[in-house]
């Protein structure tokens, strides 16, 4: 009984401080023009296709491991299959939430860059980790990432650095990663297929999982030959 008392009284008062946070009329975030995150293949919107929203933190290993074998999926059964990219920045990774800013900043200056420098992210994300840069300037390491995003979105390096600057692209990393936190994600990488968390989110599926899932959804006939080779 004392046990629950002690446990009751910092939950009451919990509850008490975040029905002040989470007051609807205060706590909304920004609803951005266009749904949230950046469209890799297809238009959800438009096309009779499977919605696959992947939330992606550029400087996890899952979320690096989990792009080959999701790209080769999009080829496989294209144009049948959408998907949106959701920058969603680990807070456990410190750069994360830079790296996702940097996504931001690439697609401003140039949509067309934004997944080449992901997949630079995911290239060199190592040199991001927490130790190699637990004694680098938060200046620096911003520094360092522009020089790697110039090499794909073709912009001078002081216009890159500006877009860190720019309060939209903090605005539009926040949103993206608001917009995961809503939708009950802890954790990368997370998958959704036409709105369903998949299941064993937080680590990467390879191409003959996604073939398990969207099958059957496509109406075709798994194979286990077909599946047995890949
Ligand atoms: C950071 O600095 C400390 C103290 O000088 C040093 O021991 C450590 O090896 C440095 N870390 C890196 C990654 O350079
Ligand atoms: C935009 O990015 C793409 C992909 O990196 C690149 O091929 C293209 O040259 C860039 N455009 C400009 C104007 O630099």
């Amino acid at each position: 009984m004392a046990m629950e008392a002690a446990v009751a009284l910092p939950l009451f008062l919990f509850l008490l401080f975040s029905c002040h946070v989470s007051n609807p009329s205060l706590a909304q975030t920004p609803i951005p023009r266009r749904p949230d995150g950046f469209v890799y293949v297809g238009d959800p919107l438009v096309t009779d296709s499977i919605q696959v929203d992947a939330f992606l933190d550029p400087l996890c290993p899952d979320s690096r491991e989990s792009w080959p074998p999701l790209e080769k999926a999009v080829e496989f059964y294209f144009p049948r299959l959408s998907v949106v990219v959701h920058p969603f920045p680990l807070p456990y990774h410190n750069n994360a939430f830079l790296a996702c800013r940097a996504l931001n900043i690439a697609n401003k200056l140039n949509e067309s860059s934004t997944f080449p420098l992901l997949e630079l992210f995911f290239k060199y994300q190592e040199k991001y980790y927490n130790e190699p840069t637990e004694n680098m300037s938060r200046a620096s390491i911003i520094d360092d990432m522009a020089k790697l995003a110039v090499t794909v979105v073709g912009s001078s390096l002081s216009e890159f650095l500006s877009g860190f600057k720019a309060s939209e692209t903090d605005t539009a990393a926040r949103i993206s990663f608001k917009y995961g936190c809503s939708r009950g994600v802890s954790g990368a990488p997370f998958f959704f297929v036409n709105g369903f968390l998949l299941p064993n989110a937080g680590s990467p599926l390879d191409f003959s999982e996604w073939r398990r899932i969207i099958d059957p959804i496509l109406g075709i006939e798994v194979l286990d030959h077909v599946l047995s080779y890949q």
